[in-house]
């Protein structure tokens, strides 16, 4: 508010002019303006003053400045006036030591800044107070103190949370890599491993018919060697499709306690003296769903490795537990049943670990490790639907875990019991469609000697032709892919639209074939394949 400050008469300038500009100075400052004698009573209070401390001049005035000092100071207060009393400095800022609380009428406390100087009027000394109240300063300066600390807090936080998004980018992609390498390996293990199956079914395919006709006993001893030759050659075929998740797996809901406890048997009596075989299974453990013997042939591999790891002998042990995903760090979420295999062996590098699951890496001596254990583990697992991880520590053991998801419905899958080899029962006639000549002529003699008629044609559109012309068939035996762009799936179709009673049986060495949405409906004969298995598949689609 703005005071109304006279300029005085302009011929009596001095001392009349000084005074009235002090009065207007006393009156327009928001500060306190205090005035104390020698005694520190206060002897001056300007309206500033009144306002801040919430006394009138008329009752404050005479009255000791203790009045206007927080009680707790006012020891400490004197000390310094009296100090300040008999130094030479004439003036000088209090508080630059300690913050100076000054009282309100009301008794509450506030911050302030004040400057003291000291005069000699009449031989009597005299005190001059100038103090703001800085409460707002003092309460605007925390709050931006604290604001600058939050800040500050929050800056850290986003800098951990970057970083920790950095790192979790680097795995990722680490792993993105690791799984496109598996990939790529997966492809070329499978187009091999599906090569051979043909020259497998060829071969085994001719040793049966060789058998059928065979007299000579020495010839049939040689025989037996040439087809277990052929056997061992499809189980191996059978690991390297496991690995690149080509095989056509028969998934069961498992309990795996229960397989455990059945391997262990076998298992304790295999391993020897020095290696302790341990079991730690969960009490109620969840259920998952998998091919069974590829579980258990799972479980033998990684003990295997356990015991090849642990030459002086140590402690196996395998274990079984519930977890979900974010409880042990996998991705994508869901739940699992976790079946470990732990070894006190001697552990994997790095480098090990990273390459472990490729299709024939070993470290053992030829002839001792094909490297096919953890590929075909690791595939089988993956085509489940699960993860395999490897944890090692060189020295001290190994634990690969496999997580396998739970299943919630408990609907059990009957396992197909053996049955005699069906033979036709009317001598119907079978269209054999296949474009590799020796595959087609062992398929015909094949399904001639099961009773049928077999006609061939080369190639799917000459399937067609024939058909078209009007060849009196019962059921068409086709392969899938085929050279001529027409594939058995072609065929199949042409039949079903054309010749609705004419039944389809479709053979493949692949899965990825088979996995293919609209062959839902046809039946498939995975290759190689034995004559009781082509026996029963003949049978089941002719009665379909
Ligand atoms: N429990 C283990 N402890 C230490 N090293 C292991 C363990 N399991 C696997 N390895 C390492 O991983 C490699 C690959 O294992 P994998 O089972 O695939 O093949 P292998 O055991 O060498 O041969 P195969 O299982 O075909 O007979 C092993 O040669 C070995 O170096
Ligand atoms: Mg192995």
């Amino acid at each position: 508010m703005a005071k109304d400050v006279q300029p005085s008469d302009p011929a009596a300038r001095s001392g009349a002019l000084a005074q009235s500009q002090i009065s207007a100075i006393l009156e327009i400052a928001a500060d306190a303006i205090i005035a104390l004698d020698e005694t520190l009573r206060i002897t001056l209070f300007n309206d500033g003053a009144a306002t801040i401390f919430g006394y009138l001049p008329a009752e404050i005035i005479g009255q000791p400045l203790d009045l206007l000092i927080p009680e707790r100071m006012r020891a400490n207060h004197k000390r310094h006036v009296a100090d300040f009393s008999v130094s030479p400095v004439a003036a000088r800022k209090m508080g630059e030591r300690q913050e100076i609380f000054a009282r309100r009428k009301d008794g509450s406390e506030f911050p302030a800044e004040a400057s003291i100087a000291k005069q000699v009027i009449d031989g009597h000394k005299a005190y001059m107070v100038l103090l703001r109240d800085v409460t707002d300063r003092k309460r605007f300066e925390a709050e931006l103190a604290a604001a600058n600390s939050q800040l500050e807090a929050r800056v850290q936080e986003r800098t951990r949370a970057l970083e920790a998004e950095i790192r979790r980018r680097e795995e990722a992609h680490a792993a993105l890599i690791q799984a496109q390498r598996m990939e790529a390996f997966g492809q070329l293990t499978g187009g091999v491993a599906h090569d051979f199956n043909n020259l497998l079914t060829i071969i085994t395919g001719n040793l049966e018919l060789i058998g059928d006709e065979m007299e000579n006993e020495s010839h049939a001893t040689l025989l037996k060697r040439a087809s277990d030759a052929a056997d061992m050659g499809a189980a191996l075929t059978k690991r390297l499709l496991t690995f690149a998740r080509r095989r056509r797996l028969t998934p069961q809901i498992l309990d795996v306690n229960e397989m455990i406890l059945n391997l262990t048997e076998i298992l304790q009596r295999s391993l020897g003296e020095p290696i302790a075989l341990t079991t730690v299974l969960a009490g109620t453990l969840w259920r998952t769903r998998a091919d069974a013997s590829e579980l258990e042939n799972a479980i033998l591999n990684l003990a295997i490795n356990a015991r090849d790891a642990m030459p002086d002998g140590g402690n196996l042990v395998i274990e079984s537990r519930n977890v979900s995903a974010d409880e042990v760090g996998l991705p994508n979420g869901g739940e699992f049943v976790l079946v470990s295999v732990s070894d006190t062996g001697q552990g994997m590098p790095p480098e090990v670990i990273e390459r472990a699951f490729e299709p024939f890496f070993t470290t053992k001596e030829p002839g001792r490790g094909t490297g096919l254990g953890l590929s075909t583990v690791y595939g089988f697992v993956e085509q489940s639907g699960g993860h395999a991880i490897i944890e090692s520590t060189p020295g001290q053991g190994t634990t690969v875990n496999l997580y396998l998801p739970r299943v919630r419905e408990v609907s059990e899958t009957t396992a197909r019991s053996a049955e005699p080899v069906p033979l036709s029962e009317n001598s119907e006639a079978v269209l054999v469609v296949e474009d590799n000549p020796d595959v087609r002529e062992l398929t015909l003699q094949r399904v001639e000697g099961l009773g049928y008629v077999a006609v061939e044609a080369e190639s799917g559109a000459a399937a067609i032709r024939m058909l078209e012309a009007g060849e009196d068939v019962q059921i068409v035996l086709s392969d899938i892919v085929m050279a001529g762009g027409i594939s058995g799936y072609d065929v199949a179709h042409w039949v079903s639209e054309h010749a609705p009673h004419v039944k389809v049986l479709l053979t493949t060495g692949y899965a990825a074939e088979e996995a293919r949405p609209d062959a839902a409906d046809i039946a498939i004969l995975r290759k190689p394949y034995k004559r009781a298995e082509l026996a029963v598949a003949l049978r089941d689609a002719l009665r379909r």
